[in-house]
């Protein structure tokens, strides 16, 4: 028998969050490779348009700023549900992570005296995300994919990794398909970093990539690691109607304003002091209801205006928005207010872990958005993605490689062979079964659903009814047959093979949401308006069955601050 793949530490995702572990554990004299479903620099991260936040104070109008007060930002923002040790940590090491992606070359926008550059974002109290102007994302990635080369961490791409290797509940390894050839393989580890991202596709209307599955999410829980905090989803504020791509948070921070149809700055009737800059939920919140109102423009949006920031702004500081304004909406913000509407952009859930990445499972390590530290609680703000990717990605690395170094784990052969049988007979099963149900038509309806009964504003109605949904989908799964046969390139058979993880996550967010009998953050309920400290000021943890979740709760870490009424 052929000797399978083995690397001490496995990193599944090439975006942020992989790239910064598997530099970490490179660097920490450990053999360490990247399993990606696409190139590295075409991974998600690389969407990020505004800017990373870390409390440098270079601020141009000498406003101060100390990770004391951006730890303080993101607990309020969190609506509470933020765990504070976690907060404090990432407050304190972000401004060493930020000069770090500066010393590697990262091209950040620069102040008049040649410091990084910060614009305000929203919920935070001071100018405090880095940027290079509207594509910090891309910067970044490109950034840590130049110093993973510089490494030479293996990356293996273009795989679809579908189940762990489980031995006992050890995480040793990961079975994957290979997109350019049809093969399967299982790739042997001591220890697994995931690292795989956001689930926002499981939604109509998102801004996230094709890729963006939450399948990830979805092997991590049916191996039993428990995902936390899932129903909390966001909604970013201001996404372009029609295709909802991302429209910066940037653009606000840089002085751009929000108007209903009928000319007015809603926001300072919603946020009276933040106005256009409070957080995300609380905006998108009050944009929504401007157009359930009737205040909207017809077909569902309101207006974005950046006009009043100037041409010479415009090109410098926002060029990626303008451009994507043109291509996709025939819309020139030099001169025209853009289109904006709400959509899903960003999970605050994921695979629970430590300060540390280590999650419940042996050997099982998660960073980035597909994690759940828990530092963004029941609502992330802008700015504070990015820095989890590197921050926590970078912790991950560092612990993984203490983990394994010198201690080789077991190596068991034969989980490896079994799972790599299972996953062969999945897939073969979506080509070969007699099913007619079409993966396309259960995938639109999945979304469909999500946005309109699991979205903004959610009911015990709704919720009752997304949850009878997603069973009646998941049994159509079940008669499931994939529209193409091909070998090479088969995207059709992984997306239907995927689907089945992203029912699971979807239950996950429905039945965690309709548990939470309160508001919270991004969790609306307007029949529990208000938030319920007494009751639910907790985590939910959702433990896999094959009956549905298994909802179980732990205590949310409350430090410095004790929960007040948010107000901005
Ligand atoms: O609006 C934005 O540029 C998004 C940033 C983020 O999600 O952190």
């Amino acid at each position: 028998m052929r000797d399978l793949p083995y690397n001490q530490v496995l990193v599944v995702g090439g975006g942020l969050a992989g790239l910064r572990a598997a530099i970490e554990a490179a660097d920490r004299g450990v053999d360490v490779a990247v399993l990606s479903l696409v190139p590295p620099v075409r991974s998600h991260s690389g969407a990020a348009q505004g800017g990373v936040n870390g409390a440098l104070a270079n601020a141009e109008d000498g406003r101060d700023d100390t990770p004391e007060r951006h730890a303080f930002d993101t607990v309020k923002g969190s609506d509470y549900l933020g765990d504070q040790d976690a907060i404090q940590i990432m407050a304190d090491e972000a401004p060493a992570r930020i000069i770090e992606m500066e010393h590697w070359g990262c091209p950040f926008s620069r102040t008049k005296d040649g410091k990084i550059a910060q614009r305000p974002f929203g919920g935070g109290g001071f100018p405090r995300t880095c940027y290079a102007a509207d594509k910090t994302g891309h910067y970044m990635l490109h950034t840590l994919y130049e110093q993973a080369v510089k490494r030479r961490v293996k990356v293996y791409m273009e795989w679809a990794s579908a189940y762990f290797v489980v031995d006992g509940r050890r995480v040793g390894g990961v079975v994957a398909f290979h997109l350019p050839t049809g093969q399967f393989e299982a790739f042997q580890a001591d220890a697994v970093i995931m690292a795989t991202g956001g689930y926002g596709r499981i939604y109509a209307r998102s801004t996230n990539a094709i890729i963006n599955t939450g399948y990830g999410m979805a092997m991590a829980y049916l191996a039993g690691a428990p995902l936390e905090d899932m129903e909390f989803v966001q909604f970013h504020p201001t996404t372009l109607l029609g295709n909802n791509i991302l429209m910066t948070e940037g653009a606000r921070g840089e002085g751009g304003l929000l108007f209903n149809a009928k000319g007015e700055r809603f926001m300072e009737r919603y946020a009276p002091t933040a106005k256009d800059l409070a957080p995300r939920d609380m905006v998108a919140r009050a944009i929504q209801t401007e157009i359930n109102e009737g205040r909207g423009f017809p077909g569902g949006y309101v207006n974005l205006d950046l006009r009043r920031l100037g041409k010479q702004k415009i090109m410098e500081r926002l060029p990626g928005i303008r451009d994507i304004c043109i291509s996709f909406s025939g819309v020139d913000p030099i001169t025209d207010p853009i289109p904006i509407q709400p959509g899903q952009h960003y999970s605050m859930g994921g695979i629970g872990t430590d300060v540390w990445g280590q999650s419940e499972l042996p050997g099982l390590f998660a960073a980035g958005e597909c994690a759940c530290v828990s530092v963004h609680g029941a609502n992330r703000l802008g700015g504070n993605s990015l820095l989890d990717t590197v921050l926590f990605g970078k912790r991950a690395g560092e612990r993984a490689a203490q983990v394994v170094k010198g201690k080789p784990a077991p190596r068991n052969e034969k989980a490896a062979q079994a799972a790599l049988e299972r996953v062969r007979k999945a897939y073969a099963g979506l080509i070969a079964g007699t099913g007619k149900e079409d993966p396309n038509q259960i995938r639109d309806e999945m979304r469909e659903s999500m946005f309109e009964l699991v979205g903004i504003f959610r009911t015990q109605d709704k919720l009752v009814q997304a949850v009878r949904k997603l069973g009646e989908l998941s049994e159509r799964y079940r008669r499931v047959r994939a529209c193409y046969d091909g070998k090479k390139f088969n995207w059709d058979l992984v997306r239907t093979f995927e689907l089945g993880g992203q029912l699971l996550v979807a239950e996950v967010i429905a039945k965690g949401a309709l548990a939470r009998q309160e508001s919270r953050g991004s969790h609306y309920r307007v029949d529990f308006p208000n938030r319920d400290d007494q009751s639910w000021l907790k985590h939910t943890l959702a433990h896999y069955s094959s009956q549905g979740p298994v909802l179980k709760y732990k205590p949310v870490t409350v430090a410095k601050w004790q929960p007040e009424a948010r107000k901005y």
